[in-house]
């Protein structure tokens, strides 16, 4: 029996296939990586934006072909938040998907393939956690703290697909942890739709009260920080509840990266209260501060949308000026998409796309200029780099710094951490070199792209 398994969307996707995988191994399956070579094919989607949502309706037009071409021996699968969504189970029943299981079901996927190949629309809230046996020679590895949301902001539909916040218990993560670090693991990342309210009563706000034996996020950064991982990080965060423990926490705890993901998603107060996002301009701005004093190193990147219905161009400068003034090292910057059923979609009108694609790109402009000035700062600086394998670039090793910047190294590193120094930066990239005697020679600098020499 071969599976084929196809991930879109956020880390938190891909822990959940590495699960699926591990409950499909154990029945005894194994996996290739061509779609035309499996007997079962897994989709595990994203719903958050429309272009995800795309790229998974093709490749099931693709899969139905293949059904057919096979007279319906072929078990296709719908997984993930599309699979939670009315538009998903519309999807599934025009694609002929045989399995449709939601992130609250994942582990259902035995199951699910036992009741024969016949539909099985599994729409289910309840969320389990799942110990996924470590990956076999991986240097990073995920580990699920939480799941689900409890904030409704308007544009997203993650509220619907993944239920209210549910914490593991610490327990169970520090197990984990150790698993991971006995496997060789030498970077975890604790991920959460909203790592920050780990632990907390049910709510939104920044000052609830814990369950009974839970400890707060800020405590359990202690906690996995001590496991002996060398590198400890987490996404995502949520302004409001990323206090100033969180930040204490870090800072006192040296295994725990210092890089911070704080999603703005709109510097204008209009548009935040428009989005729900529970905080003002001025509340974030303090949040990044506080990183600033206890993390004056820290690496600060964001998620802002291009676009919100109801934007204006004024709204918009203000989304560039305090982009300027946080001087992020990277940001993930997206158009508006609006997703059905969600408050935004029902209650306002989107705009005209070309207005957002001509935002989205002076945003990204911004970006670039601002992430080469960050990056350059580096230059001449010695960094860790955890080297993951080759790079695309011939001849280069890839991998990251604990500031979560994409490096690239001259020669043969094996995977692991290594420390370098850095003798070249692009927006996207630092250039590094195992001895400063090294330099780099720019070969298709139009395209971005730099080959290591040496300086001798
Ligand atoms: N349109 C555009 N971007 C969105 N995001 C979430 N929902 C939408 C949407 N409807 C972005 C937010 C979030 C990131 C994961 O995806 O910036 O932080
Ligand atoms: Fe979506 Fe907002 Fe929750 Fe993030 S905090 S998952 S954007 S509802």
């Amino acid at each position: 029996m071969r599976a084929h398994v196809v991930t879109f969307g956020c880390q938190m996707n891909e822990y959940d296939t590495h699960a699926i995988q591990s409950e499909l191994a154990g029945i005894g399956y194994s996996f290739v990586d061509d779609f035309r070579q499996a007997d079962l094919v897994l989709v595990n989607t994203c719903a958050v934006r429309g272009k995800p949502v795309e790229k998974a309706q093709t490749l099931l037009g693709e899969l139905r072909k293949e059904k057919l071409r096979r007279r319906g021996a072929y078990t296709i699968g719908l997984i993930g938040c599309l699979a939670q969504l009315p538009e998903g189970k519309r999807l599934g029943e025009k694609f002929g998907v045989d399995i449709m299981l939601g992130p609250g079901a994942i582990t259902e996927i035995v199951a699910a393939l036992d009741r024969g190949r016949f539909r099985s629309f599994e729409f289910k809230h309840e969320l389990q956690f799942y110990t996924p046996p470590p990956p076999r020679g991986a240097v990073s590895a995920n580990l699920t703290i939480m799941r689900g949301c409890n904030h409704r902001c308007t544009y997203c539909v993650v509220p619907a697909t993944r239920g209210p916040e549910v914490s593991r218990p610490a327990d169970d993560v520090i197990k984990e942890a150790h698993a991971l670090k006995d496997a060789g693991v030498v970077e975890v990342t604790l991920l959460g739709q909203n790592v920050n309210s780990y632990g907390m009563a049910p709510g939104t706000g920044a000052r609830r009260a814990l369950l009974d034996g839970y400890p707060s996020f800020a405590e359990l950064l202690r906690m996995v920080g001590r496991a002996g991982i060398p590198r400890v990080r987490f996404v995502t965060s949520h302004p409001v509840n990323f206090d100033d423990e969180i930040v204490e926490a870090i800072a006192d705890t040296p295994a725990v990266c210092r890089y911070i993901h704080l999603p703005v998603q709109s510097g204008s107060d209009r548009v935040l209260k428009r989005m729900a996002r529970e905080y003002n301009r001025e509340f974030y701005l303090s949040r990044i501060r506080r990183v600033r004093e206890l993390l004056p190193d820290a690496t600060i990147s964001t998620d802002i949308i291009a676009g919100f219905p109801g934007e204006t161009d004024e709204d918009f400068e203000q989304t560039l000026s305090l982009y300027r003034e946080v001087r992020y090292d990277a940001a993930y910057m997206f158009i508006y998409s609006e997703r059905e059923g969600t408050p935004a979609a029902i209650h306002f009108d989107d705009i005209p796309r070309e207005v957002k694609t001509e935002r989205l790109s002076r945003l990204v402009d911004l970006q670039k200029t601002i992430s080469l000035e960050q990056n350059l700062k580096w230059v001449g600086e010695e960094v860790e780099v955890l080297v993951k394998g080759p790079a695309d670039e011939q001849g280069l090793v890839q991998g990251h710094t604990r500031g979560n910047h994409v490096a690239l190294i001259r020669g043969e590193l094996e995977p692991g951490i290594h420390r370098v120094m850095v003798v070249h930066a692009t927006p996207n990239r630092l250039y590094c070199a195992r001895d400063a005697s090294q330099g780099f020679d720019p070969v298709e600098p139009r395209a971005g792209i730099y080959r290591l020499t040496s300086a001798l």
